[in-house]
């Protein structure tokens, strides 16, 4: 089966090359001449472990290609899917849609062939409803279907999870829509993968529900954590003993410097504004993005009262260790680091940092932070030492070369990897989040 991806960025790139691995023959369009490319010379535009190769090797097999041309590139498709951008709208936090729509004209305008139209960006309840308005406008008189199949990925798992999901979601609206995007997953079907098959609205709305959901529940842990510290709890034996219960799972129960990343933020955002033109307000949406927000500047403070209170830190050198939103991508949207730098340099305190993989794209953000080769370099004379993003490369530090090259021996470890029995054992300052 041909199946046409327009739009070759994280999600549109990761989708393609799984469809590919399945024995789709698949092509990836993008309107970036310089991506398009880079790809074609194996270089990928983003950071995803084990995406290089899976490209390359469908590449190979002659199921995977890459063109800027998509008038030609979708002929003979049975599947155009639609995998563009759909960034907060500057001003009202509104899903910028521009990018679909466009994508949808172009489609009407150049269709030869009957098929199915799938949105997998993000979009808001009633964009396949505009996407069909747009296609029937064009005249075309090709069959089609507009179908909504939100995407499920996760930076640094996303193959794993595009090939082992929990679900695949599809909204469609005939049987023409559900025969196709049967036969586009069969090969998941049969490795028993379930297919939830609803209305498009229902389909639409799924994706910004689970979001908001996800995020609600860091949101609690992150708030239980804060009580933990005022209370003597642990929050970690806490997460465990909610999370043993069934009705609540063990999943994203982890306590940390609050949730960032290319989809929460901009997704719970969006969703408040549907719901306010919808008039049907969803407050603890709006509560778990206040409450968010506010916490990646508190992650400032916690560092700083570390360095005892705002008079003493005054010109004193944190490092960071850590700066894209989680590890294994080098993604530094809405990452809480950004705050942090920020609240320290309000502080007046210097900040030297490392990350594995996101410090080129993190320079710009934070200008003035020092980007260093590597964790023990950024260590070299701080006063404090703070874990802001949970690499494994942090989770085995030697902690007594940290504390040889550091002015003083003060650890903040925003994501709770280090047991603080051990690094007081090693003579630290210890401060994490929620253990008292
Ligand atoms: C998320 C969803 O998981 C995915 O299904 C959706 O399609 C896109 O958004 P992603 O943004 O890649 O994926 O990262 P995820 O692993 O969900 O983490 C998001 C943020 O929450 C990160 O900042 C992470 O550090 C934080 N988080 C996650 C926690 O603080 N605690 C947890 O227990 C889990």
């Amino acid at each position: 089966m041909k199946i046409a991806m327009v739009g070759s960025g994280y999600v549109g790139l990761v989708s393609g090359a799984c469809f590919a691995d399945f024995g789709h023959d698949v092509v990836c369009i993008d309107k970036d001449p310089a991506k398009i490319a880079k790809l074609e010379d194996g270089i990928m535009p983003i950071y995803e472990p084990g995406l290089d190769a899976l490209v390359e090797s469908n590449v190979k097999a002659g199921r995977l290609s890459f063109s800027t041309d998509l008038p030609s590139a979708i002929k003979e498709a049975a599947a155009i899917f639609i995998a563009v951008g759909t960034p907060s709208r500057r001003g009202d936090g509104h899903a910028d849609l521009s990018f679909v729509y466009a994508v949808a004209e172009e489609i009407g305008a150049s269709l030869s062939n009957d098929a199915v139209i799938v949105t997998k960006s993000t979009v808001p309840v009633g964009t396949g409803d505009e996407v069909e308005r747009i296609l029937q406008a064009s005249g075309n008189s090709n069959k089609f279907a507009v179908v909504s199949n939100p995407e499920f990925l996760r930076e640094g798992a996303a193959i794993g999870d595009f090939k082992r999901p929990d679900r695949i979601v599809i909204g469609a609206e005939d049987e023409f829509g559900r025969e196709v995007m049967n036969e586009v997953y069969r090969p998941l079907f049969l490795n028993e993968s379930p297919i939830l098959f609803v209305n498009r609205r229902s389909s639409e709305l799924i994706k910004y529900a689970a979001n908001a959901f996800l995020a609600t529940k860091i949101t609690f842990i992150n708030e239980m954590a804060d009580l933990c510290e005022k209370v003597g709890a642990n929050v970690q034996d806490v997460s465990r003993g909610i999370g043993m219960d069934n009705r609540i799972g063990a999943k994203f129960l982890n306590a940390g410097p609050g949730y960032g990343g290319s989809c929460f933020p901009k997704d719970t955002l969006a969703l408040l504004k549907t719901a306010e033109d919808y008039d049907s307000p969803t407050r603890i949406v709006e509560a778990v993005v206040n409450v968010n927000d506010s916490r990646k500047r508190a992650m400032g403070r916690k560092v700083i009262d570390a360095l005892g209170g705002p008079d003493a830190a005054r010109g004193k050198k944190v490092a960071m260790l850590g700066l894209t939103f989680k590890p294994n991508t080098d993604d530094m949207r809405d990452s809480p680091a950004i705050a942090i730098a920020l609240a320290l340099r309000d502080a007046g305190v210097d900040v030297a940092a490392f990350d594995p993989e996101g410090m080129e794209i993190a320079q710009p953000l934070m200008p003035d932070v020092n980007m260093c080769e590597s964790a023990y370099e950024a260590i070299e004379g701080a006063d404090a030492v703070a874990i802001v993003t949970e690499w494994d490369a942090f989770r085995a530090l030697d902690l007594r070369r940290v504390k040889e090259l550091a002015k003083a021996p003060v650890l903040v470890d925003l994501r709770n990897i280090y047991t603080p029995e051990d690094v007081r054992a090693a003579g630290f300052t210890y401060e994490s989040i929620g253990r008292a």
